[in-house]
């Protein structure tokens, strides 16, 4: 993970590298530093306080005044080689400190590099594998100032997934990097030169943007953008549009990223389903990107959903729907797991890889792996032109506006519901519905966000059923069909920001083992609105009432006999069958939000996680 910014011809290089950093820091928060040229060196400032090294960092604004300073790179850190410290931070020099690096991903042959770099005489002073590129631009470098020429040269012996941004100081305006899978991008406004992990780090200061391909270097001086492949041949650089704006990556008077982004989950919806519905029974839903004939969609006889963490969930949530009205047979990968148990692929299987960020290392290789042996891809990210939009076939885009907080909650509604329009796309694309089934979960959809903004209103309400648990320490969530991917969402989900011990099961399997860990200490949140297997549900509750755990419950509003079996329970709105995943995972994102905060912890930068990661 990581991430970077880069800042050539910058006023105030300092703030500006330290807000960057603040927006990027759902990236990683061990640590952070930044080194900014100032007469004729780089000075830095390096903190490594956990959660709030940006914080600190900040502070030392001031250190720089009264010199220039416009040129600098900065870095969020989520460890993987060397412990979090002042150390290990990022920027990275080389020997002289004449080279500054700020690197996202792991040099995999570091270890070789490094012995050759140590029998040269190269004197390290981190164990970080970061330190060995600062080197090897050292060396590569010799008596020229074109730190870009030396990067390329660098770049071709490192092996992993990574990003790189070095500059150095006989020619201090001219930055450069290069990237492999991990994210990074270019922009420009005027004089000013920026790089960085993803566009909020610099929404509001840039106002052209570049895309940079894999193994090419790029560099920016001032507002000059130039971009090479490795063997020198130049290349055009690809500008894009960026419509995110400011406000939608700001607080904007809440108490924290989550809160906001639990809020704005009705917008996220409405806005993934502007204009795909309206011609859905005539045109059909329009795919963001088709690069492959519709024919040979039509053709796909399997799907494979694959995704991580809670992107994973909504492939698991969603796959109801497109096993109900595709009449197609779906797997469903965890992607790290998916490549290494050989899955049987080819030009019939159709690969779905879902990811907020679109750069998830684990999905990318997946997703790679899945194109290598011919099968058809399609990608749905938040990010538009994300690492995996560009490798698939076909695209939708969530429309979810730029998420912060590290644990997903908007991106993953609008993820749920992208794939149940592409369930909507596909069955009619292979005729496997009809025209009333699809109809009714077509107009079910065009309702979701009202229902969404009816929960997301009663915040505080629900915070005052998640209130009356607050002083248990374990954790079961249960659920049936489309209930029992809610109930690993919302185990996740209070893992992630109290945690607490929370285990998601489906129901049916309580007693088949998990049971044996119920008492009066635990809690069991049941989902129990009214689904297809409500009844089943129920009885697996009794079984659960039985062994005296407390029980919380989602529940139908309006739905008196289900309340009254819990000792509190949250009300959602009925939907459609296939979309109640979508409502029901509402309250229990709340119940990880109020736990979390009762407990003392920054729910928007949970410990030892990051929202991208760019490490298998
Ligand atoms: C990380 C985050 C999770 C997220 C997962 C997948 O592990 O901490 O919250 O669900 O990555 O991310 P993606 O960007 O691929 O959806």
């Amino acid at each position: 993970m990581c991430g970077i910014i880069g800042v050539s011809g910058v006023r105030d290089a300092p703030e500006v590298i330290v807000e960057a950093l603040r927006r990027l820091e759902y990236r990683g928060y061990d640590s952070a530093g930044m080194a900014i040229y100032q007469d004729g060196s780089f000075k830095r400032v390096r903190e490594a306080t956990g959660t709030h090294s940006v914080e600190l960092l900040a502070k030392h604004v001031k250190d720089f005044q009264g010199s220039e300073s416009v040129s600098g790179v900065g870095h969020n850190r989520w460890a993987t080689h060397g412990k979090p410290s002042q150390e290990n931070a990022h920027p990275q020099f080389d020997c002289s400190g004449r080279v500054a690096v700020v690197h996202n991903g792991i040099v995999e042959n570091f270890a070789e590099l490094k012995d050759e770099l140590l029998s040269q005489g190269h004197l390290f002073t981190s164990d970080t594998d970061t330190e060995v590129i600062a080197h090897l631009l050292e060396v590569a470098l010799g008596g020229t100032d074109r730190i870009d020429d030396a990067l390329a040269e660098v770049f071709s012996k490192l092996r992993g997934a990574m990003a790189i941004v070095a500059m150095e100081t006989s020619r201090p305006t001219l930055l450069a990097c290069v990237r492999r899978t991990s994210p990074l991008i270019i922009a420009t406004n005027g004089d000013e030169g920026f790089i960085a992990s993803d566009i909020p780090a610099i929404l509001g200061r840039a106002k052209h943007y570049y895309q940079i391909d894999d193994a090419v270097v790029a560099s920016v001086e001032l507002g000059e953008v130039r971009a090479f492949k490795l063997d020198h041949t130049e290349v055009e650089p690809r500008e894009f549009v960026v419509t995110w704006d400011l406000t939608r990556a700001a607080r904007d008077g809440y108490d924290d990223f989550m809160s906001k982004e639990i809020m704005e989950q009705p917008q996220a919806i409405r806005d993934t389903l502007a204009g795909r519905l309206q011609h859905w029974d005539t045109s059909g839903i329009q795919l963001d990107e088709l690069r492959v004939e519709v024919e040979k969609l039509q053709r796909v006889n399997k799907i494979f959903m694959i995704g991580c963490g809670t992107s994973y969930h909504a492939c698991m949530a969603a796959r109801y729907a497109i096993e109900s009205l595709c009449k197609i047979p779906v797997e469903l990968d965890v992607a790290s797991e998916f490549r290494y148990r050989e899955p049987r692929l080819d030009e019939q299987t159709l690969v779905i890889a879902v990811s907020q960020s679109g750069e998830t290392l684990d999905t990318i290789a997946a997703l790679a792996e899945a194109s290598s042996s011919g099968a058809v891809s399609l990608v749905v990210s938040n990010v538009v032109d994300s690492s995996m939009a560009r490798m698939a076939d076909s695209v939708i885009y969530t429309h979810a506006g730029p998420e912060v907080c590290v644990a997903s909650t908007k991106t993953y509604l609008a993820q749920i519901v992208a794939l149940e329009l592409f369930a909507i796309y596909f069955a009619k694309l292979k005729g496997t519905s009809t025209t009333a089934e699809l109809r009714s979960l077509a107009s079910a959809l065009e309702e979701l966000a009202e229902k969404v903004g009816q929960l997301t209103n009663r915040f505080a309400e629900m915070v005052g059923v998640a209130s009356k648990v607050e002083n248990f320490e374990r954790f079961y969530f249960i659920g049936r069909n489309v209930g029992f991917p809610v109930a690993l969402e919302g185990a996740l989900k209070l893992k992630e920001l109290s945690y607490l011990p929370a285990e998601g099961f489906p129901a049916g399997e309580l007693k088949h083992g998990p049971i044996a860990m119920l008492d009066a200490s635990s809690v069991v949140v049941a989902i129990a609105t009214r689904g297809r297997l409500w009844e089943k549900v129920m009885a697996n509750l009794q079984e659960v009432k039985a062994r005296g755990a407390k029980v919380l419950l989602v529940a139908s509003e309006g739905d008196n006999e289900t309340i009254a079996e819990g000792d509190a329970a949250f009300v959602v709105p009925e939907t459609h069958p296939l979309l109640s995943p979508v409502l029901d995972t509402i309250p229990l994102q709340i119940l990880a939000y109020h736990l979390a905060r009762y407990r003392g912890f920054d729910v928007d930068r949970p410990r030892n996680l990051a929202k991208t990661v760019t490490v298998e």
